[in-house]
């Protein structure tokens, strides 16, 4: 069956209306699961309507193709950890790049063999070229970077901005030279120097800041698509290009807001390293002058309380904490006391990571409070609980101008009664940079795994607490 080009055009505008209202459901975690559906639904009619499209000359491939993607997608999806989210992403989004520099490349052999190369492609097979590989190779680093393969440090090394300028430049004029000429070894030549683009701009750049680049490539790697559906004179393939090319751009803001920092700065700052293991947390944290609790310390001021807020972070992810969470937060409500979740805008590892895991654990929507919300109310609680978050609790943000997170805003823990936060050392948080919270005399760390203490905690509290 082949349909006409007006009603893939037809199927094409439903598909792009049903990715617009994806995106829209996404905006919310109560429509989240609406908007996933709408985007799955939109996709299921762009393919079929590309399937059966007269440009379509052969069906082995295609099929091959997707039945490995499927295959592959199937079992990474399954498989998946939460907190391993960004770099799945972030190797999803190499695909994307490299699949934009074949199609361009496999345009130039075909167009330039049926003598049909004209400027206006040129431009277009240039822009995916270039946006592709540079997509292809940042997001191969970020992907080793994530995932431990390749040192979360940033690697700053000198004069790497006029590299980076420098092999810029030469790639543009690369370009030019090429829309000019049409010559094979100026393609090449480009693409080989974009490829390098993606790598030195990437690798000096630290992990902290590695889930503002994803998005960041994640926004290139739409404007690779947009520039292939150019090429291919897919419609399509240009509106969710330029969709996903502005949302990821608007994501990299509103995170770069969260931080207080410029984009400009993320790429260009070297932020975050890593930290490194320490022996006893209860000594450390003795000779530190910061002082340790137990449960039951905690659950001493609990149980009594008029208001609790949990501050989940990185922690609660890590150790899957959410459901010990829930079960203490209905556990507190039935003696009385009043329970509120604080969200940090980049808490965890990834926009909206800390909104999914409450969510997965069902806990209400019209508990979990926005940074901005609920700030104004620790002063009025008795207990803020912290369960492993760390730099989004951090006064220096605030108080230390030579602080590598100052001007970050923060959740400000600090100003409730009793501060109790659970992590397992003295480690620091994803930035580096040491917590001043925890001299404050108001609060206390309780060491151990997340899970195991908020188990320990509903425990207590069954037990009777004190
Ligand atoms: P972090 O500052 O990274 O702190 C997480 C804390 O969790 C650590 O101090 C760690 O201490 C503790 N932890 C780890 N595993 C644990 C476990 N199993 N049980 C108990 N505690 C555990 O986290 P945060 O406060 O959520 O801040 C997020 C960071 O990521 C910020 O620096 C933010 O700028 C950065 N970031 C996030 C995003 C997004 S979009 N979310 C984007 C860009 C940057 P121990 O090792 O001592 O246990």
């Amino acid at each position: 069956m082949e349909i006409s080009a007006n009603t893939q055009a037809l199927a094409y505008l439903a598909a792009a209306i049903l990715f617009i209202l994806g995106l829209k459901g996404l905006t919310h975690p109560a429509s989240a699961r609406r908007g996933n559906f709408f985007g799955m639904i939109g996709m299921v009619i762009a393919i079929l309507a590309t399937l059966l499209g007269s440009e379509v000359q052969s069906y082995g491939f295609i099929i091959a193709g997707i039945a490995a993607g499927a295959v592959i997608g199937s079992i990474l999806a399954a498989r998946v950890q939460m907190t391993a989210m960004p770099q799945l992403v972030a190797a999803l989004h190499s695909f994307v790049g490299l699949a934009a520099v074949l199609v361009a490349l496999g345009t130039y052999l075909n167009k330039s063999a049926a003598g049909l190369l004209e400027p206006v492609l040129m431009g277009e097979l240039s822009a995916g070229i270039v946006i592709g590989a540079i997509t292809f190779s940042g997001s191969v680093i970020a992907f080793g970077k994530l995932q431990g393969l390749i040192s979360g440090a940033p690697m700053i090394f000198k004069g790497q901005h006029l590299l980076n300028a420098f092999i810029a430049v030469v790639t543009v004029a690369l370009a030019v030279w090429f829309g000019m000429t049409e010559q094979l070894w100026a393609l090449g030549a480009m693409t080989v120097l974009a490829f390098v683009l993606g790598f030195t701009l990437i690798i000096p750049i630290g992990g902290a800041d590695m889930p503002v680049i994803i998005s960041m490539l994640n926004s290139y790697s739409g404007w690779a698509a947009a520039a292939t559906g150019f090429t291919l004179g897919n419609n399509l393939l240009i509106i969710v290009g330029a969709l996903v090319g502005f949302s990821g751009a608007i994501l990299s803001y509103i995170m770069c807001r969260a931080m207080n920092r410029s984009i400009l700065h993320v790429v260009f700052g070297g932020f975050g390293g890593e930290s490194e293991g320490e022996a006893s947390a209860q000594a450390v944290a003795a000779q530190k002058g910061v002082k340790s609790a137990s449960v039951e310390d905690a659950i001493y001021w609990m149980e009594d309380a008029n208001k609790v807020i949990i501050v989940p972070g990185y922690g609660m992810a890590v150790a899957q904490a959410q459901h010990a969470l829930k079960e203490l937060m209905e556990l507190l409500e039935e003696r009385g006391v009043e329970v509120k979740f604080a969200i940090h805008p980049v808490a965890g590892r990834m926009p909206g990571h800390m909104n999914v895991l409450l969510a997965e654990a069902d806990i209400p929507y019209d508990h979990v409070f926005e940074m901005d919300e609920i700030n104004p109310e620790f002063a009025t609680a008795d207990v803020a609980l912290v369960v492993g978050a760390n730099d989004v609790t951090n006064p220096a943000a605030k108080s230390d101008p030579s602080s590598p997170i100052y001007g970050m805003p923060i959740l400000e823990v600090g100003k409730a009664r009793h501060v109790y936060v659970i992590k397992r050392s003295m480690r620091p948080g994803y930035s580096g940079v040491e917590n001043l919270l925890y001299y404050q005399d108001n609060c206390s760390l309780i060491f151990g795994d997340a899970k195991e203490v908020c188990e320990g905690l509903v425990t207590a509290l069954k037990g009777g607490g004190h």
